[in-house]
This record gives C-alpha cells, structure tokens and sequence, in this order.
C-alpha cells in the first residue's frame, strides 16, 4: 500500500470518492447525512494547501482510502474514510499512524477527530493511536498532544515522504505500461483485416 498526501490537482478523485459512499457511510464520516451537492461543496473548499489529504493506493494505483487533516488556531481536526470493500485490513490504522506523524512534522501541536459514539472501528483506531477518549450526546472526541519533531525525525520523514511519491508514480507508470503491453498483445491476436479490393 502506498500512502501519500494527495495535490490540488486530484480534488475530482476525492470527489468521486466520497460521492461513491452510501448514505450511512456518509453519516459515519461526516457525523450527519449529506447530499451530492454538499459534499462537492465540501470538497471544492478543500484547502490542499494549507491543510492535508493523504490518499491510500493499492498496487494498481486506485485510491483504497483518504485522510483529511484541517488545520485550526488551536488544534487540528483529522478524519478518515476507507473504501467499504477495503475495510477491516489496517488501512485506517495506516493513514492515521500517517497522519499523526505528518501533522507533528508540520509542527501541529494537537490534534482530534469527531466520530459518532458507536462508531467502533475509529474507537479503536483512536485507541491504538493513543487519543484521549470522551464521549457527550452520542458522539465521541478523541485527542492527542503532539511532541515537537527532532531533527533526525525530520529526516526521516522527509526522506520517506519522497520515497512515497516516487513509490506511487513508479506504480502508476508500470499500471500504464502493463496495460500498454496487454493492448498491443490483445491487437497482435486480432486477425488481419483484408480491404475488399485487395481480397
Ligand atoms: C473508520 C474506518 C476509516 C476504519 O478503516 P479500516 O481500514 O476498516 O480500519 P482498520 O482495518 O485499521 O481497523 C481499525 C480497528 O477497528 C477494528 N474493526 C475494523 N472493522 C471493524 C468492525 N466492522 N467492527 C468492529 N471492529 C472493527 C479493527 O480490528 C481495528 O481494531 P484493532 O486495531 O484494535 O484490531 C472505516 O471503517 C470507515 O471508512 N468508516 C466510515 C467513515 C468513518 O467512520 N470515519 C470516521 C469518522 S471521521
């Protein structure tokens, strides 16, 4: 799996992501139901700048998952969303783990994340991830008071992140040229067509 945050230029993808959801997958991510409408509203106001989308990849490139952090004054809200057929197979805990430490190296301080109150699969991905749990009026808040990065962490990190954008470009490459190499295969077996003239 390939995690990496995701430019300006692939706002339409998470469009067409989080219009795929179903009703109640809506609601879980968005904590209320939302229309078309809404939520390309939402998602045209995405700020990739200033605040950041990492996308989840398979091997084939397609996005299996976002997260979103939005930065705030104080703290900064982070959500999550996994394809319905990829769920269960640790990419929530991957893209929060992602998150968590992105934000730290971006030198945010706290962050949380805003979830209905039987939502156990972020429960427990808040959980594993450390947050401090609170719940009110069936819907629960997980924090999380992030420690300043040290220079070697930042190194790091840096390194990896290239590593990540070169990791997905070099699979979306080889996703093209494989289906490259199928159409001309795929042509080769087509039997030859002989212009009437000639035949
Ligand atoms: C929340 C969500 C992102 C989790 O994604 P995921 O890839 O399935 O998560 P993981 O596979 O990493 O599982 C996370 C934890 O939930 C548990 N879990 C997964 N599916 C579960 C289920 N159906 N019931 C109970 N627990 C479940 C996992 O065992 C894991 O817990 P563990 O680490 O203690 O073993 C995903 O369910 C989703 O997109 N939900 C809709 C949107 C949403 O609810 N967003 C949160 C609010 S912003």
């Amino acid at each position: 799996m390939i995690i990496r945050p995701l430019t300006v230029f692939e706002r339409e993808a998470v469009k067409t992501f989080y219009l795929a959801l179903s009703p109640e997958d809506r609601r879980k991510r968005f904590c209320c139901t939302l229309s078309d409408d809404t939520i390309s509203g939402y998602v045209d106001r995405l700020n990739f700048v200033r605040d950041t989308v990492l996308g989840a990849f398979d091997e084939r490139a397609r996005m299996m998952g976002l997260a979103e952090l939005v930065r705030g004054p104080v703290a900064s809200e982070m959500a999550f969303s996994v394809r319905p057929d990829k769920r269960g197979q640790k990419i929530g805990t991957r893209l929060i783990e992602r998150l968590i430490l992105r934000a730290r190296m971006c030198g945010v301080r706290k962050v949380f994340v805003m979830f209905l109150s039987d939502n156990t699969p972020m429960r427990r991905m808040a959980t594993r991830a450390g947050m401090a749990l609170s719940s009110a009026d069936g819907e629960a808040h997980a924090q999380l008071e992030l420690a300043p990065p040290s220079a070697q962490e930042l190194a790091q990190w840096f390194f990896e992140e290239s590593l990540s954008h070169s990791g997905y470009f070099g699979t979306l490459g080889m996703v093209h040229w494989g289906s490259l190499v199928t159409q001309s295969e795929t042509a080769a077996l087509q039997p030859l067509k002989v212009p009437a003239a000639a035949a």
